[in-house]
């Protein structure tokens, strides 16, 4: 599988910035989103388009190997209706996918959460992916629709063949919305779930890279000993190595 040519989707993001900015001395990318470029990327091919329009999607998909797939709701999901999430989440995701499956790309990848599958209480940490999970009553839609958006995958691969790498990204520190880790007065289980978004980049290329994973799922939070979403199998699949750990904060004791 060579990959050359990458679409972005939500390529307007906070996110998406640092992606780019990671991909683009490798790679051939195309933008996509219904908003403006910020100008750091407008250099680079866009295709504006709503991840809603199935027709949008799939003219971007267009002669593409890869697709790493980002639109949601984001800091803007609070007081949003459920119909929304199902709209620009649910059908979004099945949009990309059944564009990739018609346009024949390869390998898609998936910017979930780790909201999309929660330790429920009680459970061992750190939370590795396949232990069981519980949705609980916050955020609910944002979780299961990203849930729902790894299951559209999950069916694309079976039908078609359709590589698909899903991502977890932990808590994204100063995105606008959550502010920096401060330290719980005493933890007592394992309780970090930041990621540096230059981590998640490197996730993002790592995936794209790796030929050997043709589905699966991966946390990509901070590299500690506290960190509540495992990320040894990350780093044992996709040869992820995490950067930005907070040093300055330091871990539980006990936890490693
Ligand atoms: N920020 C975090 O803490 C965090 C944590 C885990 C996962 N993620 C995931 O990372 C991804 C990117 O997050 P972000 O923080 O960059 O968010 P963001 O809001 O900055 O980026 C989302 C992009 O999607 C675009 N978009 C929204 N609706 C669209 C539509 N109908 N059609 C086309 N484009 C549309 C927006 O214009 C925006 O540019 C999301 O999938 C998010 O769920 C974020």
């Amino acid at each position: 599988m060579t990959i050359k040519k990458i679409l972005i989707t939500g390529a307007a993001g906070y996110l998406a910035g640092f992606i780019i900015e990671r991909l683009r001395p490798k790679y051939e990318l195309t933008l996509t989103d219904r908003v403006e470029l910020p100008s750091d990327r407008q250099d680079l091919p866009f295709v504006p388009g709503d991840i809603t329009a199935y027709m949008d999607i799939e003219k971007a998909c267009e002669g593409q190997d890869a697709v790493v797939h980002l639109v949601a709701l984001v800091r803007e999901r609070f007081d949003k209706p459920l119909r929304l999430f199902a709209d620009v989440m649910v059908k979004g995701t099945w949009n990309v996918a059944e564009a990739c499956a018609q346009q024949g790309v390869k390998r898609l990848v998936n910017i979930s959460s780790i909201s999309a599958c929660n330790p429920p209480p009680d459970s061992d940490l750190p939370y590795c992916v396949g232990d069981p999970f519980q949705f609980g009553q916050g955020d609910l839609s944002y979780a299961l629709a990203k849930y729902l958006g790894e299951e559209i995958g999950r069916a694309y691969h079976q039908a078609y063949g359709l590589s698909v790498i899903h991502l977890r990204p932990g808590v994204i520190a100063e995105d606008g919305l959550n502010p920096g880790p401060t330290t719980p007065k005493a933890p007592k289980e394992p309780w970090f779930v930041y990621v540096d978004p230059r981590d998640v980049a490197q996730a993002v290329e790592r995936a794209l890279e790796k030929r050997e994973v043709a589905y699966s799922a991966y946390n990509v939070v901070a590299g500690r000993c506290d960190s509540r979403f495992d990320w040894a199998q990350t780093c044992q699949d996709l040869g992820y190595q995490p950067e930005y750990n907070w040093p300055e904060i330091p871990d539980m004791e006990g936890t490693e």
